[in-house]
């Protein structure tokens, strides 16, 4: 595989503070790609993950959506180009159904997305010139298979699937892909609150017995938005075999 960076290639990682989308950015940085990182309120965390000519952190909220057309300007104004998202950063906000406040409930589809939405439309102008354009979506295993607490935040992840392979058939006669990224359960932030017998659980349910790496999940999406070449519509599971 040939893994030149064109000169001067701009990826925008959303949520790329903490956790899968700080690693992204790290192995694209070693890559030699300049990276435009989203924060919502780890500004110095994106600071820190590379030379300022190399990093540019840019606020985004995903309940805000002036925010998101302005992290593309943001990025125009930086560099003048953007060829690819991945789009990682996402609200999670758990409860049963029963018992879920309705409003709360639909704030996590809303927040997610919404903008990814949002921030597609307002990137496309740039991605239908660059070359090797693309677009990752980091969706969820239990946007497939569901888990309990998990209504909202699987409804949006479900329906990343459907909006990806929609826009991948909008966007193909420009040649940007549009892939989406399935993780199962990985260590980070995200997952910290669940109990040690919960873990136990769904680890002993994983093919591979354990919770995934930020390390590993990161590979994934950037093996989808770099080196990908031949993938669009695609879904890549990489859970460890929990969904089998
Ligand atoms: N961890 C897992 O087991 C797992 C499994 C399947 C899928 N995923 C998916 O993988 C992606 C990354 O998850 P992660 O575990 O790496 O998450 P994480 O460690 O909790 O990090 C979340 C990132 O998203 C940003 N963020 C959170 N809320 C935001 C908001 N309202 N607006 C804008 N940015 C916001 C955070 O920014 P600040 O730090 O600046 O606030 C941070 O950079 C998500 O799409 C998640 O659904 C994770």
């Amino acid at each position: 595989m040939d893994r030149t960076v064109q000169t001067g290639r701009v990826v925008l990682v959303t949520g790329a503070s903490r956790g899968i989308g700080a690693g992204a950015a790290r192995q694209l940085l070693d890559r030699g790609v300049r990276v435009a990182g989203t924060y919502r309120t780890g500004r110095e965390n994106v600071e820190r993950l590379g030379p300022a000519d190399q990093v540019l952190p840019v606020h985004l909220d995903l309940a805000d959506l002036d925010t998101a057309e302005a992290a593309i300007k943001a990025v125009d104004q930086r560099w003048g180009r953007l060829d690819a998202l991945v789009l990682n950063a996402a609200v999670w906000n758990g409860g049963k159904l029963a018992t879920i406040d309705l409003d709360a409930w639909w704030s996590v589809i809303d927040a997610n997305l919404r903008s990814t939405a949002a921030i597609v439309r307002a990137a496309i102008p740039w991605l239908v010139r660059a070359e090797n354009p693309s677009v990752v979506i980091v969706g969820s295993a239990v946007g497939s298979i569901g888990f309990p607490g998990d209504t909202a935040y699987a409804s949006a992840k479900a329906a990343a699937v459907g909006f990806a392979r929609s826009l991948a058939k909008e966007l193909a006669q420009d040649r940007v892909r549009v892939n989406v990224l399935a993780p199962g359960f990985v260590d980070t932030d995200m997952t910290s609150a669940i109990s040690d017998r919960s873990r136990r659980k769904i680890a002993d349910a994983t093919l591979l017995g354990r919770f995934g790496t930020v390390e590993e999940i990161a590979r994934a999406a950037v093996f989808l938005s770099e080196d990908a070449t031949f993938c669009t519509g695609a879904v890549l599971a990489a859970d460890g075999g929990w969904t089998l």
